[in-house]
């Protein structure tokens, strides 16, 4: 593709390209035009905004990631602006900038904690081994998917926040729908994808309010517990700021951590040599894996900073205020001055500048630990219990520039 035929904002043309088609794209890009303007397009429920600036090459992701004065998160993490009704919902701490976000991530860091963590390690097992042995029950054949990638985020992210079992299934529906970017699988024909994602966060808010009315006061050991009764210099999280922590989480929680573990078997099953050292010693090797399937699926495909003054200076480029600039974290992870043959799958290579987890800064990832340990968890168990197990076809991708999302995955053994 030459570099004037690539238009990012093109969601059916461009972002349902074969996967080797879309890398060539960005590999382009970073050679003849790391940073380069694409208009935005209009959208039946959206009008188009002032167009925005790709940022494709590594080191720049990681620079605007380090300045959250200079490229700040308050004006929306997405591309489009979003009317003001999502922030009720939406606007949880990964939309805030300082004193807020700072305000908000202390308040919540006390869940995920280290101790919290390994607090809730048997739980992840337990739960990892369920989901396998049901695997093992659907047979060979089966998606992958719907069968066994989805349900370990989902259950852990509701233990964790005490959702009871019988709403897993619910918490699921909603989160599909808040990030499918209209696929149309997930909102049908003709529905106002703007409607549907409101009313989706609206009823995990609902939810959330009703979990957390009965853990106000109360002793329970769950995340929503330490939340609602936690307090930092007098300070505590107000019910509105507990439901749109709850919708981020599930959003940012769920919908990654699937997609890492389903593209961890496309990957596994492309490169039987590199999944014959795993297995040789899944101790030893699972978080190199992990690291690796994070920077090769890269689950979260942008995120968007707006420029806070003007003459600010990224990539030999200048800046004013309000310009955007959208981070491409996958581009950003197959940046050749990083690493070396960066399209194979090397689970030994050394990961440390992986941006799967966003730039380092102020909003790196909150769930890092949680996902690898799930990954981890789930991988050693399903190479334990199914050690021949393998994609047996092509990964049904989710229509979308925001999620790199595998819808499903036909798998055997
Ligand atoms: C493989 C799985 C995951 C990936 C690839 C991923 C990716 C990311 C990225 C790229 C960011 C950076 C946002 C930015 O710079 O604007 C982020 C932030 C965040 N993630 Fe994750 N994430 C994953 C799993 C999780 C999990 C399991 C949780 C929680 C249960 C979680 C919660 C969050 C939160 C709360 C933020 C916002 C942090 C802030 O703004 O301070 N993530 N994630």
């Amino acid at each position: 593709m030459k570099l004037d035929e690539i238009d990012l904002s093109d969601i059916d043309g461009f972002w349902t390209l074969p996967m080797s088609v879309r890398d060539a794209a960005f590999e382009t890009l970073r050679r003849e035009d790391p940073i380069r303007f694409f208009a935005e397009l209009e959208t039946e429920y959206l009008a188009p905004g002032p167009g925005y600036y790709a940022i494709t090459k590594h080191a720049d992701i990681v620079e605007a990631s380090r300045h959250p004065e200079l490229f700040k998160s308050g004006s929306g993490v997405n591309i489009p602006d979003l009317p003001p009704e999502f922030n009720e919902f939406f606007g949880s701490m990964i939309a805030l900038d300082d004193p807020r976000h700072a305000r908000l991530r202390k308040l919540v860091a006390a869940g995920f904690t280290p101790r919290m963590l390994q607090r809730n390690m048997e739980d992840v097992e337990t739960a990892a081994k369920t989901i396998v042995e049901r695997l093992r029950e659907e047979g060979p054949g089966c998606d992958f998917v719907t069968a066994c990638a989805a349900w370990l985020p989902v259950k852990i992210i509701c233990d964790m926040m005490g959702i009871p079992e019988s709403q897993h299934e619910f918490v699921f529906d909603m989160t599909n729908i808040i990030l499918s970017q209209g696929d149309p699988e997930f909102i049908p024909e003709g529905e106002n994808p703007l409607e549907a994602f409101l009313g989706a966060g609206a009823a995990l808010a609902a939810l959330m309010d009703d979990v957390a009315g009965h853990a106000d006061g109360g002793d329970g050991d769950d995340l929503t517990h330490a939340l609602v009764n936690a307090e930092i210099d007098g300070d505590k999280l107000s019910s509105a700021e507990l439901q749109s922590f709850f919708v981020l989480l599930c959003a940012a929680g769920n919908e990654t951590t699937r997609n890492s573990i389903s593209w961890g078997l496309t990957y596994l099953s492309e490169n039987p040599e590199q999944k014959a050292l795993l297995q040789s010693d899944l101790e030893t090797h699972m978080p190199g894996a992990v690291e690796e399937i994070v920077r090769l699926a890269s689950p979260v495909i942008h995120f968007r900073r707006t420029v806070t003054r003007d003459q600010v200076q990224l990539g030999g480029k200048e800046f004013n205020t309000d310009d955007k600039i959208v981070m491409f974290y996958g581009s950003g992870n197959r940046d050749h001055d990083v690493f070396d043959d960066p399209y194979v799958f090397d689970l030994t290579r050394d990961n440390k500048d992986q941006i799967g987890f966003g730039g380092p800064g102020p909003h790196f990832c909150l769930g890092a630990h949680l996902a690898r340990r799930q990954i981890n968890v789930l991988y050693k168990e399903l190479l334990t219990q199914l050690p021949d197990i393998h994609a047996s076809g092509e990964p049904d991708r989710l229509r979308s520039n925001f999620i790199n999302g595998v819808k499903h995955l036909s798998c055997s053994w």
